[in-house]
C-alpha cells in the first residue's frame, strides 16, 4: 500500500515526481523518494517521514533528468527510514514497488550466496538485484525484466528505469493497482489515475500479470506468458479527483462536510424522486430466489455491511452472514451455489476484501460490490457494481464514504424487501421518505458545532473511551471507537450495550467516559437500562440521542440532542456526531488528523 509514479517526460521530472507523490501521500506516507535517469545516468533522493523531507533534500540537491520515477511508502518489511525508502537501486537499474514479494526472503539468500550485497531490510532491493543479475546475462532490460518477473511470488506494481535507457520505462502489474497514462509525447506510470490526474485523463488499466514496456512515443503490453496483448484505453473523469481542502483545516472536516451533497448524489443513483421508490438497474439475480446474502469487508466498510445486516434481515427477511475479509477468506466457509456476495470498500482495492470476492466467485455466488472507485479491481470483478457518489476521499479516517455506504445499502434492503414481498409499497415510500430527509438532516445538524470541541476537552484527557449501542447503533458504536482510536490514538472499544455486563463492565470507573448511541427506537429503554449500570459505578456518561430529559442517573457528562427520525435511518445521522467526536478529539490533541501514524488510506497488502 505504497504509491508509484513514473514519468517520461519532455522536461525536467523531478517536481512533477512530487506533485504525483503529494497526491499518492494518502497510500503511505512514511518515507518517499524519486530516481531519474539524466544523461544516461540512474540517480535518486529518499527520505524519511513526510513528503515535505523529501522536498528539502531535492531544494538543497536538486534532481536532473526528463525520466524517472517516485515512490511513497507504507512499511511492510523493514522500519521507516531513508535506507529503506524507495527506489531501490543498483547503479543499473531503480525501481519502486508497491505490495509485498512474498518469496524474497528465498530470494535474497540466494542472491547473497551469489556475493549480491544487500543496503536495506526491505523485499524490494531483491526485485533490483535480481534484474540487475538477469541484465547481466541477458544484455537486454526486457528480457531481464521478463526473466525477473517469473520468480516473483506475491504482489506487485512496478516501474523500473535503467541506466542507459532515457526512454524506456517498465511497468508490470500482479496484485497492485497500476495504471499507463498517455500524454502528448510523455508517458507516465502510476497507481491511480489520481496520480496522474494534472498530467493526463487518457489511462489504460494493466490487468493482473500484465507488464508493460513503455516509452515517449508507444507501449507494448504483454500478459504473464509473454504474449502481447491490448488493453482499453479510456478517458477517466479527473473533475472528481481534486484533492483540495479548500477553506476546511482538514480533508476529515471537508468530508465531513460535504455529507449532505454526497449523499444527495448518491441518492438520486438509486431513488426514483417522482414514484418515491427505490430503482435499480436490472440485476444478475433476483433477491426473491436468494437463499443468502455474506457481505465481506474492512474496517469502517465492515461496519456500514454490519448496519446492513440489520436491515436486509428485518426489512427483507433474508438471512446474512458478515465477517472480516482477513478472516472470511480463509475460513473456507462452505456456501450454498446462487448465493449474493456483497463487497463494500472505499478504494476496491483492499487486498483481503478482494480475496474474499475471490473465494466467492469460485463458490458460485453473485458478486455484488459497493465501491466508490468504479475503475477498481473489485469493480472489476463484479458482476454488479453499486457505486458510491462520495467523491475522492482522502483523509484516512474513512467519513463520507461510510454513510454514502449505507445509503446504497439501504437502498438495496429495500430493493431487496419490494422483491420478496415483505414490505408494502406505502412502508417503501416511508422508508425512502425518510431517507430523503437526511442530507437536510446532516445539514441541520453540522450547523453547530461548539459541544464538540467542549467535549473533545474532557475526551482527549482519557486514557479510555467506551462506545456503547444496541441494535443498528451497535455497528455505530464500534465504528465510533475505531474513529476515536485511529485519529487521536485513545484507547477506545465499541460494545454491544447488553454485553457488557459479560465482562468489559470491570472496566469502568469515573475516568471512563462512556459513549452512548441511543436513539428512541425499539431498543431504548434497554440500552437506558445498561446506562444505568454504568452511571451507577461512576462512569461519565455521553448521551447521543433524540430523547428528552433522560435520566441517566447521575450527571452526564455531555448530551447530543438528536432530532427524530424514522428508526431505520438513524445510522446514517447518528454517523455525524461520532466523526465530529473523533474530528474535534483529535484536533484538540494535536494529532494528524488526516495522515494518521502508522495508517495509509489504501490497505492493499493483507
Ligand atoms: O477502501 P476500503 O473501504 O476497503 O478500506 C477499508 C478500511 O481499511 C477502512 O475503512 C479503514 O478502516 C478506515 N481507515 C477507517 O476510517
Amino acid at each position: 500500500m505504497c504509491g508509484i509514479i513514473g514519468i517520461l517526460g519532455k522536461e525536467a521530472v523531478a517536481d512533477d515526481l512530487v506533485d504525483a507523490l503529494r497526491r499518492l501521500e494518502y497510500r503511505g506516507y512514511d518515507s518517499a523518494g524519486i530516481a531519474t535517469v539524466d544523461s544516461g545516468r540512474l540517480d535518486r533522493r529518499r527520505a524519511e517521514g513526510k513528503l515535505k523531507n523529501l522536498q528539502k533534500v531535492l531544494n538543497t540537491q536538486p534532481l536532473a533528468g526528463l525520466t524517472g520515477i517516485g515512490h511513497t511508502r507504507w512499511a511492510t518489511h523493514g522500519a521507516p527510514t531513508e535506507q529503506n525508502a524507495h527506489p531501490h537501486a543498483t547503479s543499473e537499474v531503480s525501481v519502486v514497488h508497491n505490495g509485498i514479494i512474498e518469496n524474497f526472503q528465498s530470494l535474497r539468500a540466494s542472491l547473497e550466496a551469489r556475493g549480491v550485497r544487500f543496503d536495506s531490510q526491505t523485499d524490494t532491493e531483491v526485485i533490483a538485484h535480481l534484474i540487475t543479475e538477469e541484465l547481466h546475462s541477458l544484455g537486454n532490460p526486457i528480457k531481464a525484466v521478463a526473466a525477473a518477473l517469473k520468480q516473483f511470488e506475491g504482489a506487485f506494481a512496478l516501474a523500473i528505469i535503467f541506466s542507459g535507457y532515457d526512454n524506456m520505462m517498465i511497468g508490470a502489474k500482479k496484485g497492485s493497482p497500476l495504471a499507463i497514462g498517455h500524454g502528448d509525447g510523455e508517458a507516465y506510470l502510476g497507481s491511480d489515475a489520481i496520480a496522474l490526474a494534472p498530467f493526463t485523463n487518457e489511462i489504460t488499466y494493466l490487468e493482473d500479470g500484465d507488464w508493460v514496456v513503455l516509452t515517449r512515443e508507444n507501449m507494448i503490453i504483454r500478459d504473464m506468458d509473454g504474449t502481447v496483448v491490448q488493453r482499453e484505453r479510456q478517458v477517466v473523469d479527473v473533475s472528481t479527483m481534486a484533492i483540495d481542502k479548500g477553506e476546511y483545516r482538514h480533508f476529515m472536516d471537508k468530508e465531513i462536510h460535504e455529507q449532505p451533497d454526497v449523499i444527495s448524489d448518491t441518492l438520486s443513483g438509486y431513488v426514483n424522486f417522482t414514484t418515491g421508490k427505490v430503482q435499480f438497474e436490472e440485476m444478475p439475480f433476483s433477491f426473491k430466489d436468494l437463499p443468502k446474502i455474506t457481505i465481506s469487508a474492512c474496517g469502517t466498510a465492515y461496519y456500514a455491511g454490519l448496519v446492513a445486516k440489520y436491515w436486509f434481515e428485518r426489512y427483507a427477511r433474508i438471512p446474512v452472514e458478515i465477517d472480516v475479509a482477513s478472516e472470511f477468506r480463509y475460513r473456507e466457509a462452505p456456501m450454498e451455489k446462487g448465493g449474493l456476495m456483497m463487497v463494500i470498500s472505499q478504494s476496491g482495492e483492499t487486498a483481503d476484501t478482494l480475496a474474499a470476492l475471490k473465494y466467492c466467485k469460485q463458490q458460485g455466488q453473485h458478486i455484488g460490490a459497493i465501491v466508490n472507485v468504479r475503475t477498481s479491481n473489485m469493480a472489476k470483478e463484479a458482476d454488479v457494481v453499486w457505486p458510491t457518489m462520495a467523491g475522492t476521499e482522502i483523509g484516512v479516517a474513512s467519513t463520507k464514504a461510510f454513510t454514502c455506504q449505507l445509503t446504497v445499502l439501504a437502498c438495496l434492503a429495500i430493493q431487496a424487501g419490494r422483491e420478496r414481498g415483505t414490505i408494502s409499497e406505502e412502508l417503501e415510500k416511508e422508508l425512502v421518505h425518510a431517507l430523503l430527509e437526511i442530507p437536510r438532516e446532516i445539514s441541520t445538524f453540522l450547523k453547530d458545532e461548539s459541544q464538540f470541541e467542549e467535549l473533545a476537552n474532557s475526551l482527549s484527557k482519557a486514557r479510555d473511551v467506551m462506545y456503547l449501542g444496541r441494535g443498528l447503533s451497535f455497528p455505530l458504536a464500534m465504528e465510533g471507537a475505531l474513529k476515536l482510536k485511529e485519529i487521536s490514538y485513545i484507547h477506545a472499544e465499541g460494545y454491544a450495550a447488553g454485553e457488557l455486563k459479560h465482562g468489559p463492565i470491570a472496566l469502568i470507573d469515573e475516568k471512563v467516559p462512556v459513549i452512548v448511541v441511543a436513539p428512541k427506537d425499539y431498543l431504548f429503554e434497554k440500552t437506558l437500562s445498561n446506562v444505568q449500570e454504568v452511571a451507577s459505578r461512576g462512569a461519565k456518561i455521553v448521551m447521543i440521542t433524540d430523547a428528552q430529559n433522560v435520566d441517566v442517573g447521575n450527571e452526564p457528562l455531555a448530551v447530543i440532542q438528536m432530532p427524530s427520525l424514522h428508526d431505520f435511518v438513524t445510522p446514517l445521522l447518528y454517523a455525524i456526531p461520532i466523526q465530529l467526536i473523533s474530528y474535534y478529539t483529535a484536533v484538540q490533541m494535536g494529532t494528524d488528523v488526516d495522515q494518521p501514524r502508522n495508517l495509509a488510506k489504501s490497505v492493499t497488502v493483507e
